[in-house]
């Protein structure tokens, strides 16, 4: 691959940036300076360092967002959009899956697109969960009607979803889908409503607590790697 081709993806700045680097004599390949940004580099063998400090190749990158309200789930927009959030210049970041501008809470932002298609193929089931804030208690029969699989406006029939009450107006509610709107829609086939609805986890992934709204953070090895285990 090409060295500038290379920096720019992970983020060191433009293919114009980066031949400035070069020309200031400040990337080495293997010890060696070098000076021309479009000199060929082994991504997978070659050490390359910035100012003598490595620069560690990543075919792809992870990130973990506690997405605020007032964001949308897109990479462009007349609205604030969630990539607003991650200046990190990598190339092809997405987020993976939608929330809603108003939902809060995690969202993955990667640029691993076969990664994002297996998390979000309705066939494969991933669970995701939201803690869900309700204008009225739901009931023991609500939680029957979920675990049966409610039908929603239009007709349409979800797939059964567990759902915890945690206390008279917060329950937790765990879907193997994603229609659109569908927890808001889930709540109004039975006579609620949504007031908060934040989620807490995708898969295995969790959301980390830590990370106020509006941050974000690269996934760990060990998240990364659950993500993309097979159940
Ligand atoms: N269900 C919704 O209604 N909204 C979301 O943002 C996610 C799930």
């Amino acid at each position: 691959m090409r060295l500038d081709r290379l920096l720019a993806n992970m983020g060191y700045g433009t293919r114009t940036e980066v031949k400035k680097l070069c020309r200031e004599r400040r990337i080495a390949v293997n010890g060696t300076i070098v000076t021309k940004s479009d000199a060929k580099v082994d991504e997978e063998h070659d050490t390359i360092t910035l100012d003598g400090v490595p620069v560690l190749y990543e075919k792809y990158s992870y990130f973990m967002l506690n997405k605020p309200a007032g964001y949308i789930s897109a990479t462009e927009g007349n609205q604030p959009t969630v990539m607003d959030l991650i200046p990190e210049g990598i190339k092809g970041l997405f987020p993976c899956g939608r929330l809603d501008k108003d939902t809060t809470g995690l969202l993955l932002i990667t640029n691993d697109g076969d990664l994002a298609h297996a998390l979000l193929a309705p066939k494969n089931n991933v669970e995701k969960e939201y803690l869900v804030g309700t204008e009225k208690p739901v009931t023991e029969a609500d939680v029957k009607r979920l675990a049966e699989g409610i039908t929603i406006d239009g007709g349409v029939r979800c797939k059964p979803a567990e759902c915890i009450v945690e206390n008279e107006k917060t329950c937790r509610l765990i879907l193997r889908e994603g229609k659109f709107h569908e927890v808001k829609r889930m709540l109004e086939a039975l006579d609620n409503r949504v007031v908060t609805l934040k989620r807490v986890r995708m898969k295995q992934l969790v959301l980390d607590e830590t990370l106020a709204e509006g941050d974000y953070r690269p996934l760990t090895e060990e998240e990364t790697a659950l993500l993309k285990e097979s159940e």
